[in-house]
């Protein structure tokens, strides 16, 4: 039997291209050698000019959870009013973060496919004092994009003493997000719209954020302590914890991408895109969670189209089958619809290959849709380009 992948439409881990595959592949050295020294020099330095950073960029072994319990831990003071603006999943992870590190949580929530305005966001940071308010950039629960630029517009002028924090697990790479935006700690990780294998999370500090947490003098945690991971971070030849020396090289290799694309192309890239296959995704019937003005470039939630028939486990099992791996919804959306990520380094034939494939599930499960209603609306776009 002939067996090709399939394709890893899930929203992250994405697919990974073989340059990158090749880092992880190469021979391990010490930490100590001077090639990687260099490499894991120039990758900080990378980061840290291409967000706009004015304080310092972290490159850290974990997951993205790993990456929001370090930027909560770094930035607030036990006791301390946090807010946290939800619209999904993992805006409410948030929330068991900051009440076990003993802050006081407030918690914005925006009913699940919807967002919060700046000027809830506002309402809610006049009624007292907080240190910090978190921003979920896309929610993956539900592929909603927040306003983040204007949030952070908003304050600069009516709250510039409250820190921003921003998940852009879901965004960065993908999903337009500057520091100089107002941000003071972003963070995402490898596996998302960077198209680089799970394992490495990535943390940018504005000087103010890094400031805080000196003023802290100390701070109950060690792995995450900035503290701790500043000096290797300006000269590698340090050690806090072990470099993870393939990823890191493999993080290289996909930054490097990301710099051969250009930064703002591969965002233009990425709402181009999305507005395609979401467009795509429609004329078979299918309809995302989110509104058009919020949807994130970055992934989609589409709910089954009415009367169709479709089961969720069946035809998600049906569209492996034909190629393609996807996700199933969470909690309040579990079996409407399914996930699709469509961020990071895709191009023209996974496109193509994607609809051809839910075309094909959606046949071969009995919704009888046109073949090629969706490809055609998908080709059109892409012949464009
Ligand atoms: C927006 C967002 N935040 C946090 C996380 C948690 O990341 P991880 O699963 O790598 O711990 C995810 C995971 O998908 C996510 O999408």
């Amino acid at each position: 039997m002939i067996r090709t992948p399939k394709l890893l439409m899930i929203p992250g881990p994405t697919p990974v291209v073989r340059s990158i595959q090749d880092q992880m592949g190469r021979e391990t050295v010490a930490f100590g050698d001077a090639g990687f020294i260099a490499d894991f020099k120039g990758l900080v330095a990378d980061l840290k000019a291409m967000w706009r950073c004015d304080g310092e960029a972290f490159v850290v072994a974990g997951t993205g959870t790993m990456a929001m319990e370090m930027a909560v831990a770094n930035v607030t003071r036990r006791g301390e009013n946090i807010l946290i603006c939800s619209h999904g999943f993992f805006g409410d992870r948030f929330i068991d973060i900051c009440t076990r590190k003993g802050l006081s949580a407030d918690v914005l929530k925006a009913p699940w496919g919807t967002i919060y305005t700046p000027e809830q966001v506002d309402a809610e940071l006049s009624r007292k004092k907080y240190a910090a308010v978190t921003v979920t950039h896309v929610d993956t629960a539900t592929g909603v994009l927040a306003p983040l630029e204007a949030i952070g517009d908003m304050l600069k002028k009516k709250h510039p003493e409250v820190l921003l924090i921003v998940d852009s697990v879901a965004g960065a790479g993908g999903a337009e997000a500057w520091m100089d935006w107002g941000i003071d700690v972003l963070f995402t990780c490898s596996q998302k719209a960077f198209g680089v294998a799970p394992g490495l999370a990535m943390l940018w500090a504005s000087g103010r954020a890094v400031g805080k947490r000196r003023a802290m003098e100390t701070i109950p945690e060690s792995y995450f302590d900035f503290e701790r991971w500043i000096p290797v971070m300006n000269d590698p030849s340090k050690y806090w914890g072990t470099p993870a020396v393939n990823m890191i090289w493999a993080l290289k290799e996909g930054v490097r991408l990301i710099k051969e694309e250009g930064l703002e192309e591969r965002y233009a890239r990425h709402v181009r895109q999305a507005a395609l296959f979401v467009s795509s995704m429609e004329a078979l019937g299918f309809r995302t969670a989110a509104a058009k003005e919020s949807r994130a470039p970055t992934l989609s939630i589409f709910f089954y189209p009415e009367g169709s028939g479709l089961d969720d486990a069946a035809f998600r099992a049906k569209l492996a089958e034909e190629g393609v791996q996807s996700a199933g919804c969470l909690a309040e959306f579990a079996g409407k619809g399914f996930r699709l990520g469509h961020m990071g380094n895709i191009d023209k034939h996974v496109l193509v290959g994607t609809i051809a494939s839910v075309e094909r599930a959606c046949i071969k499960c009995g919704y009888r849709v046109e073949p090629g209603r969706g490809l055609a609306v998908l080709q059109a776009g892409l012949a464009k380009e």
